[in-house]
C-alpha cells in the first residue's frame, strides 16, 4: 500500500533521512521508533507532502505521490496527526471536524449528512460531550483525540499517527491503545510513531527503528526492542 523507496532528505548540511526504505501492506500496523531527532516526523512529512525529498520516491496504492501537494495526497487517502496537535483554537470541536469532513475527499452533499458524520467521528474518539467546546479549552488528551477525529474526517485508508500516546497519563495511554484496536477493526492501515515500547508492543505488527536518519532495525516488536541496534541508538555504541 505504501512504498517509500530510497528516500533521502537534507536540511542544509544535516542528513535527516538516508536512503530510507519502507513497505507497508494493506491493514498492517507498523510502529516507528527512534531517538529524538532521528528523522521520524521528517519521514511522515515526506509521505504527506510537506517535505520534498532530495532523492527517492514515495508510492501509495500504485500511485507515485512524491512532490504532490499535501491536500492532493490527503484526498488520495492518507490522513495524519501532528506531534504538536494544532486544531483551529477558536473554533468549536464540532466545527474543527466539520472543516475536515467538508474539505476532504468525497464530502457528503447534504449538510445534515456532514453533521452526522461529525457526530459519528466525535463518538469514535470519545469527544461527543465536548462538541460545542472551543478547541483551545481541551486537555492534552482531548486535543489529541480531536486531532485523531480530524485525521479521520477525510476518510483516509492510511493513517500516519505522530506520538498519539506521548505525554498522556497511564490511563490516557490505555485509551490510546484501545483507539488503535478500534482503527484496526475498521480496516485502516497505520504507520505510528510512538516512544512507548509498551504501546508499540501492544499495537504494532512490526516495528522500524530509525537512528540518525537511517532504518537500522526492523521486525516484530520484541525482536527490535531486544536488538543491539536499539541499544546503540539510545545509549551510543560501546
Ligand atoms: N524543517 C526543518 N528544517 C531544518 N531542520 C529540520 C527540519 N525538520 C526537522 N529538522 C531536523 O531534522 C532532524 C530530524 O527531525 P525530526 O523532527 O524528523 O525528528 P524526530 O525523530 O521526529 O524527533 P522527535 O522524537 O524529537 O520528534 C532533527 O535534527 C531536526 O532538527
Ligand atoms: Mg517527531
Amino acid at each position: 500500500m505504501l512504498d517509500v523507496r530510497s528516500v533521502s532528505v537534507a536540511f542544509g548540511g544535516l542528513r535527516a533521512l538516508r536512503s530510507v526504505e519502507v513497505a507497508i501492506a494493506d491493514r498492517e500496523i507498523v510502529g516507528l521508533l527512534g531517538p529524538n531527532g532521528s528523522g521520524k516526523t521528517t519521514l511522515f512529512n515526506v509521505v504527506s507532502g510537506l517535505v520534498r525529498p532530495a532523492a527517492g520516491e514515495v508510492w501509495f496504492g500504485g500511485v507515485r505521490i512524491t512532490g504532490l501537494a499535501p491536500w492532493k495526497i490527503a484526498r488520495l487517502g492518507i490522513g495524519r496527526t501532528f506531534q504538536i496537535a494544532r486544531p483551529f483554537p477558536r473554533m468549536s470541536v464540532f466545527d474543527n471536524v466539520l472543516a475536515g469532513v467538508t474539505f476532504g475527499a468525497r464530502p457528503a452533499s447534504r449538510r445534515i449528512d456532514r453533521a452526522r458524520e461529525v457526530d459519528r467521528l466525535l463518538a469514535t474518539v470519545g469527544l461527543a460531550e465536548k462538541a460545542s467546546a472551543r478547541a483551545s479549552t481541551l486537555s492534552l488528551g482531548e486535543t489529541k483525540r480531536l486531532e485523531l477525529a480530524i485525521a479521520l474526517s477525510t476518510r483516509p485508508t492510511l493513517l500516519l499517527l505522530d506520538e498519539l500516546a506521548s505525554g498522556l497519563s497511564p490511563k490516557g495511554r490505555e485509551e490510546v491503545i484501545r483507539f488503535y484496536a478500534r482503527l484496526r477493526e475498521r480496516g485502516l492501515t497505520i504507520f505510528a510513531i510512538e516512544h512507548s515500547l509498551a504501546v508499540l508492543n501492544e499495537v504494532s505488527d512490526r516495528v522500524l527503528l530509525l537512528d540518525q536518519g537511517a532504518v537500522v532495525a526492523e521486525g516484530p516488536p520484541r525482536a527490535v526492542f531486544a536488538s543491539r541496534e536499539l541499544r546503540a541508538a539510545y545509549l551510543g555504541d560501546e
